[in-house]
């Protein structure tokens, strides 16, 4: 499959009469190419046509260039100079050919052949310090905010592209991760069912609904009644599968413990516990460490999120803490910018990065990447506050 984004429509069907004999698919922008490009992971080909904006080209070869090496970009530009053709070439593009339909035939050719060679061969596995964190959210209660956290979570941790992620929908009958990121679910998990046993890269790539740049998802599946032909095992493999191919992935979880749930919390490097200030959450919260404890999940690696911890509702931090038997990782506060978030199918992280709920987020995320800002602070504030005390510091007297 081979695909032609033009957004110049006379020249869309222009080329539509002479490409589509080849194979081709016309799409008119990057949204479309998205759509017809994760519904075809056999795809060896994507030309951009001259209208194309060239950021949005090189930002979709830059991100395919490691998800999709064997993937053949044609650029197409009324003028190639130096500078451009450096640019594109560095983003991963393979050919840049004016537009003229001999060339752009020519160019199309030679980077299907490429892709194809590419296909065959075995590439080097990545090293194995490069596989996927696995960061599980979790709460025994439904309502506490594990989609919320789940998603912001993802999209900063893939830190504008720099990172790869995939985030999973783990929960399985009434998962929400689709429409708060307002995804359409072509494809997810349920579709792995067939492949169960014998899952492997390609057959991974052909179940993600990508995102953003840095950041793909394995969606839940659309009909609820699905989730049973899931199994533990598929679950496992599907993360072994995963694992190679990105920096981190995290999963969004149902408040049952399922054994697809189970099966995932086995895998985890970081288990982060959501828990809101009521008597309910915080009774589930207690079990939830009681069954961690059972199935000897180190209590490092468990990172307590205290949402709506500015709620005024007479429980303190101090009575969290106590019903959690152990102190809280992150606070994130209530605010009315979330549900309207949530309603928008916008992360708020993506949209005001700067709001408190996302600085709570990207605490929490660079504690998950093990990037530990507090140090830097804490010194910083001791130098401030050392230099200060010690002006204003009395001469000691030793008379007494
Ligand atoms: N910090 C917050 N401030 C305000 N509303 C929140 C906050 N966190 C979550 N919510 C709201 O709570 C509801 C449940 O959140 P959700 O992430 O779907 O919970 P869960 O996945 O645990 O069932 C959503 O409507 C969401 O907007
Ligand atoms: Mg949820």
């Amino acid at each position: 499959m081979q695909i032609y984004v033009e957004p110049d429509a006379i020249k869309r069907e222009r080329y539509a009469e002479q490409l589509l004999r080849a194979g081709y698919q016309t799409v008119p922008d990057m949204i479309e190419l998205q759509r017809y490009f994760n519904g075809h992971p056999d795809c060896l080909l994507v030309v951009f046509g001259a209208a194309v904006e060239l950021d949005e080209v090189l930002e979709f070869s830059a991100y395919q260039r490691v998800q999709r090496p064997e993937l053949g970009i044609v650029l197409v530009r009324t003028r190639v100079t130096n500078a451009l053709l450096q640019s594109a070439l560095r983003a991963g593009v393979r050919e840049v050919v004016r537009d003229d339909e001999t060339d752009i035939r020519a160019a199309c050719l030679r980077a299907i052949e490429v892709g194809k060679a590419m296909q065959t061969t075995v590439r080097p596995a990545r090293t194995a310090d490069s596989t996927a964190k696995v960061i599980t959210v979790f709460a025994g209660k439904g309502g506490c905010g594990k989609s919320v956290v789940a998603t912001n979570l993802a999209v900063a941790l893939a830190a504008g592209g720099s990172r790869r992620v995939l985030l999973i929908d783990l929960d399985l009958q009434f998962g929400d991760v689709a429409i708060m990121l307002k995804l359409a679910p072509a494809r997810g998990i349920a579709d792995a069912v067939p492949m169960t046993g014998r899952l492997d890269e390609s057959g991974l790539r052909s179940l993600i609904t990508h995102y953003i740049p840095g950041c793909d998802t394995l969606l839940a599946p659309a009909n609820p009644a699905s989730a049973d032909q899931i199994s533990r095992d598929l679950v496992t493999e599907l993360l072994t599968t995963a694992r190679p191919l990105y920096d981190f992935i995290v999963i969004d979880t149902s408040s049952a413990v399922t054994e697809q749930v189970l099966a995932a919390l086995d895998s985890s490097d970081w288990y982060v516990l959501v828990v809101t200030p009521d008597l309910p959450t915080l009774k589930s919260i207690r079990l939830t460490v009681e069954m961690f404890d059972l199935l000897t999940y180190p209590p490092d690696q468990r990172l307590i999120l205290f949402n709506r911890a500015d709620s005024q509702v007479g429980l303190s931090i101090e009575d969290v803490e106590e019903a959690v038997g152990a102190p809280l990782s992150t606070h994130m506060p209530s605010s009315r910018d979330v549900p309207t978030s949530v309603n928008k199918g916008t992360p708020l992280i993506l949209e005001n990065p700067g709001h408190p709920v996302s600085r709570a987020v990207r605490g929490l995320a660079d504690r998950c990447a093990g990037i530990d800002r507090e140090p830097e602070r804490v010194r910083r504030r001791a130098l401030l506050f050392g230099r200060r005390n010690a002006s204003k510091k009395p001469a000691r007297s030793d008379a007494s």
